[in-house]
């Protein structure tokens, strides 16, 4: 397993561009399937989660080729399988997006369930609810979601919790079901909006995406498109974190400001300056010490969960005591103890965090627990007195694309160590 070995301590400066989203693209993959010609989808990230998808759409029989760069051209025209193995699935969670599109267009799914994951229990009761609602005929059996229907039938569903990849499959299938589907309670995540307007492209009706109802007119079928993949703004805060807990002087290439509100206030709180201009963002945090801020996670337009890492490295060195409230996922603080060993001072109960700010870290061996949680982790050590090893990056490597380089590029002492 691979490692990032950082030495901490310079203040980032420079520029570097980020990538396509990860939580945009493998809903667009898998939304590939719905289509009966291929379509082109461009801006995709190369990333570990991304080669999981081609990986399990491919074993149903979707030809996917690389096309210029950073494109990929994905034909579902002949699918010989509806069977997503339990050996891609559990590497991966979001594998759970084929489930919607197998059955819309072919009326079956034989989708391995996702079983636990490091950050909490994550369920899919309500994708398998929505389906079922459409008129699916679901068992679970052998650890497996086995889905049969005819046509899908448009239907109102409530979703009792707002979830994201639970919207997209809902949303997905609904596309091809008889009549009209309203979703309420719907994610506004603006990675739902991008699978939205894909999907309007290639001739689905969905109207309302960004907001809290969805509603969607079937049609009898969708054809292949050409789409570009929206930014990540995942990426974006985290590195905007780099440029403010170093005290630097950074810029991000293709961004989309609309997407970072709560996250851009959140840095402006802290004492950073930001100036966006032209899907640029440069973030000034030269000779301040960030202030601590207190957050909030909650669903999309507030403070984004995958964003709470990132902020708790931030808080650790910041002037003053933040608290953090995890309210999205029940055991999201596993990089808590980390960061404490390159003394963090953090107390956490139930789902709230106390971090108190010092005056600095030190570099020492850590562990990567989960995707997010390893950003926080790099973050932490590129502020930290010497020299950190930051083991298991496997997971970074599922969501950030050529961490080491980008990071390099902006100045950071970051190599790799390929085991
Ligand atoms: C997506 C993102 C992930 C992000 C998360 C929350 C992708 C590929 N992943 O994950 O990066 O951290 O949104 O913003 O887009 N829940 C249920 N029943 C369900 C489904 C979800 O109870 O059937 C609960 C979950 O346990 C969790 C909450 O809903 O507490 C939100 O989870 P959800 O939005 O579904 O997360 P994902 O879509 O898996």
């Amino acid at each position: 397993m691979d490692k990032l070995v950082i030495v901490g301590g310079k203040a980032l400066e420079g520029e570097t561009r980020i990538s396509g989203a990860k939580n945009a693209t493998l809903p667009i993959l898998a939304a590939c399937l719905l289509a009966e010609g291929p379509s082109l989808v461009r801006n995709v990230p190369h990333l570990h989660d991304v080669t999981t998808s081609i990986e399990l759409l491919s074993g149903m029989g979707v030809r996917v080729t690389l096309a210029d760069g950073m494109g990929l051209e994905v034909d579902a025209g002949a699918v010989d399988n509806v069977h997503a193995p339990y050996d891609l699935v559990k590497t991966m969670r979001a594998s759970i997006l084929v489930l919607g599109p197998l059955v819309a267009r072919f009326g079956r799914a034989d989708v391995s369930l996702p079983g636990g994951c490091a950050i909490g229990s994550r369920p899919v009761n309500l994708h398998i609810d929505g389906l079922a609602a459409m008129g699916a005929d679901i068992r679970v059996e052998n650890g497996y979601i086995r889905a049969s229907a005819g046509r899908l039938k448009g239907a109102r569903i409530v979703l009792e919790t707002v979830t994201v990849t639970g919207t997209e499959n809902l949303m997905m299938a609904a596309t091809l079901a008889e009549g009209t589907t309203v979703i309420e309670n719907a994610a506004r995540e603006p990675e739902v909006v991008d699978l939205a307007c894909f999907l309007n492209r290639m001739g689905a009706r969905v109207q309302g995406a960004g907001t809290d109802t969805l509603v969607i007119e079937g049609v009898k079928r969708l054809h292949g498109t050409e789409y570009e993949v929206m930014p990540d703004r995942i990426e974006t805060g985290t590195y905007l974190i780099a440029g403010a807990i170093t005290g630097g002087l950074i810029t991000l290439k293709n961004i989309r400001q609309g997407t970072l509100d709560a996250v851009l206030a959140k840095l402006q709180e802290a004492g950073a300056q930001i100036r966006c201009a032209d899907n640029m963002i440069t973030l000034d945090m030269r000779g301040r010490r960030p202030r601590a801020v207190d957050v909030r996670t909650a669903p999309y337009p507030a403070f984004p969960t995958d964003m709470q890492a990132q902020f708790m490295a931030l808080n650790a060195i910041a002037e003053g005591t933040a608290t953090m409230v995890e309210t999205v996922f029940e055991n999201r603080y596993m990089h808590v103890q980390e960061m404490e060993r390159m003394g963090a001072d953090i107390r956490v109960q139930g789902n709230v965090a106390v971090v108190h700010g010092v005056e600095r870290l030190t570099g020492a061996p850590v562990m990567a627990t989960d995707l997010r949680a390893s950003a926080g982790l790099v973050l932490g050590a590129l502020v930290a007195e010497g020299e950190t090893e930051v083991d298991r990056i496997y997971h970074i490597d599922r969501g950030y694309e050529c961490i080491e380089e980008k990071l390099g590029q902006l100045g950071a002492c970051i190599r790799r160590i390929p085991q």
